[in-house]
């Protein structure tokens, strides 16, 4: 038994999809969030910026006492995550094992598409992380670094639309049947990709199968909280509080979301 939080970080709001998912699974677990929104993006950084950032958000939680942590970030999974690993005592889960474990029990045809910010693209992190899995999976990758800094900035709903439309002409007459949402801001804007996506094409949000890897790895580990404890739940931005505060209400359906800043 513990009752120490679970930490997660992300660039901006989109890792609070994650949290979301985690919330619905453990809601005895406490949790700390943090985004990092004043250096947004980071899928268009270089891997020692990305490194860096990282590893200060991993150092602000572990001085939160924390027991382990989320990477509900894709492109620090697929960039910083091996690095600060053996650096630190708590276990990280990622995004992409978990997305691509997801993917695969969804696609009938092997045929997988995933959109992703520019470094997660070029690390080809689904692609590799796919192959492992199933050496016979067809990975079409797709970058589209304009979409999480429009989803941070909140545009209208028609603009972010065509945006996705642009950025999934790739799969035109395509075979691809499933759909990874490689950025853990696009499930902000799924409604937008289920418009511009033909019905037979499944989209995943890794977030669910996250949220289920860290249930298990905290089951194997002795590390559940107690169901008697009340759960917290804190959230830190190092960027504009207001404009968090607005996107984290809409995104966690709860009216109180409130975020410290950092
Ligand atoms: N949410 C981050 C991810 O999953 C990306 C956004 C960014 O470029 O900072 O990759």
């Amino acid at each position: 038994m513990d009752n120490r939080p679970i930490g997660l970080l992300d660039s901006g709001v989109g890792g609070l999809t994650v949290v979301k998912k985690v919330l619905e699974k453990m809601p005895h677990e406490s949790t700390i969030f943090i985004g990092d929104n004043a250096h947004i993006p980071y899928g268009d950084k270089s891997k020692e910026e990305i490194i860096a950032l990282t590893s200060k958000s991993v150092q602000f939680l572990l001085s939160q006492n924390v027991k382990l942590i989320i990477f509900a970030c894709n492109t620090a999974t697929a960039v910083a995550m091996e690095t600060i690993q053996p650096e630190i005592t708590p276990c990280i889960i990622g995004v992409v094992q978990a997305g691509s474990q997801a993917a695969l029990t969804k696609t009938q045809n092997k045929k997988i598409a995933v959109v992703a910010t520019a470094m997660t693209i070029a690390q080809h992190a689904y692609q590799k992380e796919l192959g492992k899995l199933d050496p016979e999976t067809q990975v079409t990758e797709i970058a589209a670094p304009e979409l999480a800094p429009m989803i941070e900035k909140n545009v209208a709903s028609a603009v972010k639309l065509a945006a996705v439309k642009k950025t999934l002409r790739p799969l035109a007459n395509s075979e691809v049947d499933t759909l990874i949402l490689g950025c853990t801001h696009y499930p902000i804007i799924q409604q937008e990709f289920r418009q511009a996506l033909p019905a037979n094409v499944q989209i995943v949000d890794p977030a669910d199968q996250v949220a289920e890897s860290a249930v298990l790895t905290l089951e194997k580990a002795g590390l559940n909280s107690s169901k008697a404890q009340h759960a917290q739940h804190e959230y830190y931005t190092t960027g504009d509080v207001l404009a968090v505060n607005q996107l984290g209400r809409i995104v966690l359906d709860d009216p109180d979301f409130s975020a410290y800043q950092l």
